[in-house]
C-alpha cells in the first residue's frame, strides 16, 4: 500500500531574521545540563530511546548539516548546537515539519541553543562523539577578537575530551586566515593529526566530506559569490 505524504509548510527563514554574529560572551540567560546523564535525549531523539548524539555540529546555523546527514546515516544521532535564539528555533521547527512531511524521517537529527565554548562536556560524555564539524565558523578578524575564535587551545582539550579515539573534526572556511589559524592549533596539539581528503574517502566517509562542502547555508553563500573554500580535517589519536 502505498503512504501518503502529509503536506505540511516547512518554516521560512524570512521569519526568524537575527544579527549575523553572535557574542559567544553574552549568554548569561542559558541554562546548562549538570552533566551528560542529566540530559533527556529521549526529549530530542523519541525514536531512539536511551540513546546519545554521536555526531555535532557546532555553530549549526540554519542546520544544512543536520537536514544533508540524517538520511545518510539514519542510525546515528546527530546533534546541531546553536548560540543565536531565532535561528536555533528555526532549526527545530525545520526538522519537526520535515519529520511530520516525511512520516517518520528525520528523527535521527536535534537542536539545542547553546554556546559550544561553554560547557560542551556538560552535554557530551567522554568519547562520546565520533565526528565534530566547524563549518564556515564565526571568523572574528581582528586580533584582539581571536579570543572569540571557537578553535583554541583551551577548547581543542575539551573537543579532544568528548571525541572518541579514531573520531575526526571536521573543518572547513572561506577565511584563508581562520583556515591557517585553525590548521596551526589543531596541529599543534598532541591528541590530533591532520588526515586529509583522499584517506577520508578511501574510509567511506566521502558522504560527509561532500556534505562538509556544500551542505551548509554558509557553503552555498560562498559559492554564489565564487569564493574559495578550504577543508581540514583532524583524527582524533588514541593513547594509552
Ligand atoms: C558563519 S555561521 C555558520 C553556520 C553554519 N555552520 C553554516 O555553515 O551555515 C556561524 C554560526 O555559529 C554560531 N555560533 C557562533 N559562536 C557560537 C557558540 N559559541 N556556540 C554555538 N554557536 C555559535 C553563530 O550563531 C552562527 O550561526
Amino acid at each position: 500500500m502505498k503512504r501518503k505524504r502529509t503536506e505540511v509548510a516547512l518554516p521560512q527563514k524570512k521569519h526568524y531574521r537575527q544579527r549575523a554574529h553572535a557574542n559567544p560572551f553574552s549568554d548569561h540567560a542559558l541554562h546548562y545540563p549538570a552533566a551528560p546523564a542529566a540530559v533527556d535525549w529521549a526529549d530530542h531523539f523519541p525514536a531512539f530511546p536511551g540513546r546519545a548524539p554521536e555526531f555535532a555540529d557546532i555553530g549549526c546555523g540554519f542546520g544544512g548539516l543536520l537536514i544533508q546527514l540524517a538520511p545518510v546515516f539514519p542510525d546515528t544521532l546527530i546533534l546541531g548546537l546553536e548560540i543565536r535564539v531565532q535561528v536555533s528555533q528555526y532549526v527545530q521547527d525545520r526538522i519537526s515539519a520535515l519529520r511530520v512531511a516525511s512520516d517518520g524521517s528525520y528523527q535521527n537529527v536535534s537542536v539545542v541553543r547553546a554556546n559550544a565554548m561553554k560547557f560542551l562536556p556538560n552535554y557530551f560524555a567522554k568519547h562520546s562523539l565520533s565526528a565534530l564539524f566547524f563549518l564556515f565558523p564565526d571568523p572574528h578578524f581582528k586580533s584582539r577578537k581571536h579570543k572569540a575564535r571557537i578553535i583554541s587551545p583551551t577548547l581543542l582539550a575539551e573537543y579532544a575530551y568528548v571525541l572518541r579515539p579514531g573520531g575526526i573534526v571536521y573543518t572547513i572556511t572561506d577565511v584563508k586566515d581562520l583556515h591557517d589559524w585553525m590548521c596551526t592549533h589543531l596541529t599543534a596539539f598532541p591528541l590530533f593529526e591532520p588526515v586529509d581528503e583522499e584517506t577520508l574517502r578511501a574510509e567511506g566517509k566521502g558522504p560527509i566530506v561532500d556534505a562538509v562542502y556544500t551542505s551548509t547555508e554558509e557553503g552555498k553563500k560562498v559559492e554564489r559569490n565564487g569564493g574559495q573554500k578550504w577543508l581540514a580535517c583532524f583524527r582524533r589519536i588514541d593513547v594509552q
